[in-house]
């Protein structure tokens, strides 16, 4: 490839542990496959699933490079065979299966976005994983409609904060969980209309109330543990529960008679695995509907920090202290 060096800079994890096993090398640079663009990273974004994958837990899917970081923005620097849809210098951001924390990093032309009019580069890095996680999982697979009621729990996260602006953008009634009240504000400031403290405050109680004991419509929640009985009987009668990790465990004792006689659904699903095409369908369908609000100033990514690519591990160790609200970013020169 013209122009582009044979080995670039990249985050290898040495083994399995602590934010320390992050560490630059020289790999060398991929090249882009058949439909496929290489971009020339300037941002990418950390997600906790890399955290999970520092640590032993979430191995990249087959294919996938072995380099953490699951988005990236940056320009077009090269394209496989048959890739049309950019040209080279565009700048697009992408949703990747691995291989992000670099600064060179290939992947299919459909899994790619043009950067919105309105934002950096920076701020672009961090959208594709969670609004293509939010897309599928709250309007997909929880059909969230205007007018109904969803809560997202971690309200502050990544995936929080991404959740309440476009379910408040599509005309929702958001409600949120968070972990202390500069968080919960934070929400509040994003468009919920109230988010617990769930340190100082039962949810359930809290939104049977705020709902004339109606209970929520959608809920999305990486929790698990005991938020998986309370999420059931918070539930509104056809209410959809989407379970997108399950950070407090995934076994429970739980009364499923609710789920029956309030005709619940309870879904659940992961991103990184699913195939190029799926991934190709939820990038259109955010390109017609919340790209257009995203440009209008209506959704703004919330960008926490943002550190070179050399100091991912304290990247890392930020987003473990769980003091972060909204997106931590890595720059890449
Ligand atoms: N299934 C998928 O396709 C998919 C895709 C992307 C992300 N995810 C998952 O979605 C979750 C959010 O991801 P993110 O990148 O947005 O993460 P993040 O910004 O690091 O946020 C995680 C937040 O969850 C809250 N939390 C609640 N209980 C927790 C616990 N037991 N341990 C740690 N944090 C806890 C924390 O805030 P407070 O406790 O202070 O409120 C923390 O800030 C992660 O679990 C991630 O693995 C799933």
């Amino acid at each position: 490839m013209t122009g582009i060096p044979d080995t670039m800079t990249a985050i290898s994890i040495i083994e399995p542990g602590a934010p320390d096993v992050l560490v630059p090398a020289q790999l060398p640079t991929p090249e882009p496959g058949e439909g496929e663009v290489l971009i020339k990273v300037a941002a990418a974004g950390v997600n906790r699933p890399d955290v999970l994958q520092r640590k032993g837990g979430y191995p990249p899917p087959p294919g996938a490079p072995e380099t953490p970081g699951l988005e990236v923005a940056g320009t077009v620097a090269a394209l496989g065979k048959g890739a049309s849809r950019y040209a080279l210098g565009d700048e697009v951001c992408a949703l990747v299966a691995g291989g992000g924390y670099a600064q060179f990093c290939s992947v299919h032309e459909t899994n790619a976005l043009p950067v919105p009019k309105a934002l950096s580069l920076i701020e672009a890095a961090g959208l594709p994983e969670t609004f293509f996680t939010v897309w599928t999982n709250v309007f997909e697979r929880g059909a969230l409609k205007p007018g109904e009621s969803f809560l997202v729990h971690g309200g502050s996260s990544g995936i929080g904060t991404t959740a309440i602006m476009i379910a408040n953008a599509l005309g929702a009634r958001v409600f949120a969980t968070a972990g202390s009240a500069d968080k919960c504000q934070a929400c509040e400031g994003l468009g919920a209309e109230i988010c617990i403290n769930y340190r100082e405050a039962d949810f359930v109680e809290v939104l049977r109330a705020a709902t004339g004991k109606r209970g929520i419509d959608v809920i999305l929640d990486m929790v698990g543990g005991d938020y998986i009985a309370r999420n059931i009987k918070l539930a509104a009668r056809d209410g959809r529960i989407v379970n997108i990790a399950y950070l407090n465990g995934s076994r429970a004792e739980v009364d499923f008679l609710p789920v029956m006689l309030k005709r619940l659904t309870l879904t659940g699903s992961t991103l990184r695995i699913r195939p190029v095409a799926e991934k190709a369908a939820i990038a259109n369908a955010l390109q017609t509907t919340v790209w257009p609000l995203i440009e209008a100033g209506k959704i703004k990514p919330i960008i926490h920090q943002v550190f070179p690519l050399a100091k991912a591990a304290a990247a890392h160790a930020l987003m473990e202290s769980s003091s972060h609200i909204g997106k931590i970013v890595l720059t890449v020169d």
